[in-house]
């Protein structure tokens, strides 16, 4: 996608041919900035840090992270080393683990001199891939929601956190049939989630919605439920970390309350999902392990003050404590369809498996 007339991936391989280079999503809305990772703690720092966040791109930093690993030490030890290291780094997308069984698959059955090479090809291979994915899912998403308006009139989109193409390699997921139905014309407006505590929507999305020139507007995150019963929401759209067998779609924190508030209001509630967010080993929504992340993210806000600078505030009263659990399930029942780079299917294990009949379990 383009940044002032440039085109841009949130991540990339440098002219050097082996320092990674990633737009650093900590300092957007206000600074525009590219961080170089030249080794796989850079990589680990990155992710844990969220410099680079979002599912799909978090999978396609860890494999490039194992690039770095095998440019310092090919050796086995170091590939053990580099994906538990890299595991680690954030608990809840599954497109981590998937990245790191992909890459150690390839690797590990390879000699040590071959390694380097084949890490760095795969990890850019990735990245193509997520970007053709993501374009998919915009094309069939694009499709499903021009059936929601069969007179062309203007649609109301509602989504939460960032799962827009700084989400991803390029495109986004749950932004994809929105930037495909801006660009082939077609009246379309998004409510954007603020997304407390992180504020994704409001840093992110914004951002990467205003670049791309679609409108929209900010909202705080309790607002969803009074514009749908408004009838000022035709559909909401979301991305998932996870999603299980059974279609349970874990994403970031408060998209279940929307999830409710939309079927309650019998607004389609869609999610926007690449192959390696689903994980086949888990059948129910509650074995997905839930990120929690630091207090201060809750008691803290960050900005821009009227002067330019950027300040961080407290807003809790001193010693009151706060939680932040990062993720949320919202309950297959409530997901009107996925919309997948092979198609839309029913949020439910014969949905997925119509899309994906190699993932059926053995009789
Ligand atoms: O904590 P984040 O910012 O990494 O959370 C991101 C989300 O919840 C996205 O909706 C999800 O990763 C899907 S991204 C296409």
């Amino acid at each position: 996608m383009k940044v002032d007339g440039k085109s841009y991936r949130t991540i990339w391989l440098g002219s050097d041919g082996t320092t990674v280079q990633a737009i650093d999503q900590t300092l957007l809305p206000h600074r525009f900035v590219i961080r170089d990772f030249r080794t796989v703690e850079d990589a680990v720092t990155a992710i844990r840090t969220m410099i680079v966040r979002g599912a799909p791109l978090i999978g396609a930093a860890a494999a490039y992270g194992m690039a770095l690993a095998m440019l310092a030490d090919p050796s086995d030890a170091n590939l053990e080393r580099a994906g538990k290291l890299l595991l680690a780094s954030r608990p809840t997308a599954v497109n981590l683990r998937w990245a790191l069984d992909d890459l150690r698959a390839l690797l590990a059955p390879l000699p040590m001199a071959k390694r380097r090479e084949a890490a760095y090809r795969r990890a850019a291979e990735i990245c193509d891939e997520d970007a053709e994915i993501c374009r998919r899912i915009g094309v069939n998403g694009l499709a499903e929601i021009k059936r929601l308006t069969p007179r062309g009139d203007r649609l109301n989109a509602l989504t939460h956190c960032n799962a827009g193409w700084l989400a991803t390699v390029d495109w986004g997921t749950a932004l994809s049939p929105i930037f495909h139905a801006h660009d082939a014309g077609m009246p379309v407006h998004v409510w954007v989630d603020e997304t407390r505590p992180r504020n994704q929507g409001a840093s992110l999305t914004a951002w990467e919605l205003a670049k791309h020139g679609v409108p929209h507007t900010v909202i705080a995150d309790n607002a969803g439920g009074h514009l749908m019963q408004h009838g000022k929401i035709d559909f909401c759209i979301v991305g998932t970390d996870r999603t299980t067998r059974r279609g349970d779609v874990c994403n970031k924190i408060g998209t279940y309350l929307k999830a409710l508030a939309a079927h309650d209001n019998g607004v389609p509630f869609y999610v926007g999902l690449p192959y390696p967010s689903i994980d086949w080993t888990i059948e129910d929504g509650a074995s997905i392990p839930i990120e929690e992340r630091s207090a201060v993210e809750v008691s803290r806000l960050t900005g821009r003050t009227d002067t330019g600078e950027i300040a961080t505030i407290d807003i809790l009263p001193e010693g009151s404590p706060a939680a932040n659990p990062a993720f949320d399930v919202t309950p297959a029942r409530l997901v009107t369809a996925l919309i997948t780079e092979r198609g839309v299917c029913a949020a439910s294990e014969a949905g997925l498996l119509s899309l994906y009949p190699e993932q059926a379990k053995a009789a």
